[in-house]
């Protein structure tokens, strides 16, 4: 084959540059990923004004980021991507507590609190008693499993949104189980609400006709010594933006009917147990 690049041939001239004794793996992911791009320019025909389109796009995009703003992974997880890579990785079986997105939310370092507390520190929005039992496959309570929990607030912000309005810490906490496995502990009922729109990521969900909203969730992250990590939410049932997620976070093992009660603080209650493997 020709050493020049052509129309017909070009993923090939671009891949066939790569050294022999370059990383195995980089070999495999660069050369898919140059065909990749090759047949889809091909396909598409990409016009010039588009390409240079594109590259002000991506330059926005990085110009978007900063120390609490990721727009690279928000664009990731709006076209789909971070929830594949994820479903690729973290394939359970059945019964096993199933993943879904990070999100760019989560701050290390929470509250420790004991089981009962609450997580909601300006006591705004509607209050939930969330409970469950953390455990195996087989029923057995996990102890000392950590849960890390973390909402938005009544108006769909996260505290490190607003941290002039908000108190520091508010709807965080972390929770460790004792031999029961069991927890349990205060927070709001989570709203629905707009990821970050106002980038390069919101204005092109405004041009291809989608909103930005994600369902009202709670979000996890539970670990135990021995057993693999679970990232996940519980998504309250009946939302309306359920089947449209906008990250595309949902899967109908997360969703929980969170249920009216008397209770001299809460008015929900919402039960989950996580199953670990
Ligand atoms: C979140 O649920 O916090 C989230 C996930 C993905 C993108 C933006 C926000
Ligand atoms: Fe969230």
């Amino acid at each position: 084959m020709s050493a020049y690049f052509t129309e017909q041939n070009s993923a090939n001239v671009v891949n066939e540059r790569m050294a022999p004794d370059a990383n195995p793996r980089l070999q495999h992911v660069m050369g898919a990923l140059v065909s990749h791009l090759h047949a889809f320019i091909k396909e598409v025909q990409l016009r010039p004004e588009e390409w240079e389109s594109a590259i002000r796009f991506l330059t926005e995009t990085g110009k978007m980021c900063n120390e609490e703003r990721q727009e690279f992974i928000l664009l990731s997880d709006c076209l789909g991507l971070s929830m594949l890579v994820d479903a690729i990785h973290h394939r359970r079986p059945t019964g096993a507590t199933e993943n879904t997105v990070f999100g760019p939310f989560f701050v290390a370092g929470a509250p420790e609190k004991n089981m009962g507390d609450c997580i909601s520190l300006d006591k705004k929005g509607e209050l939930c008693l969330y409970e469950g039992q953390v455990k195996e496959l087989n029923g057995q309570p996990i102890a000392n499993a950590r849960i890390h929990a973390w909402s938005d607030n009544d108006e769909g912000f996260y505290d490190v949104q607003q941290p002039e309005a908000q108190p520091k810490w508010n709807n965080r906490g972390v929770f460790t189980t004792g031999a029961d496995g069991r927890y349990q502990f205060l927070g709001i009922k989570p709203v629905s609400y707009p990821i970050p729109d106002d980038g390069p990521v919101g204005k092109l969900l405004q041009q291809l006709g989608r909103h930005p909203y994600r369902p009202a969730h709670m979000h996890f992250m539970v670990e135990a010594p021995g057993y693999e990590k679970v990232i996940t939410h519980t998504f309250v049932k009946g939302d309306s933006y359920l089947e449209s997620d906008t990250v595309f976070g949902v899967k109908q093992s997360l969703i929980v009917e969170f249920e009216e009660i008397e209770h001299e603080q809460a008015t929900w209650r919402s039960a989950f147990d996580f199953v670990l493997v």
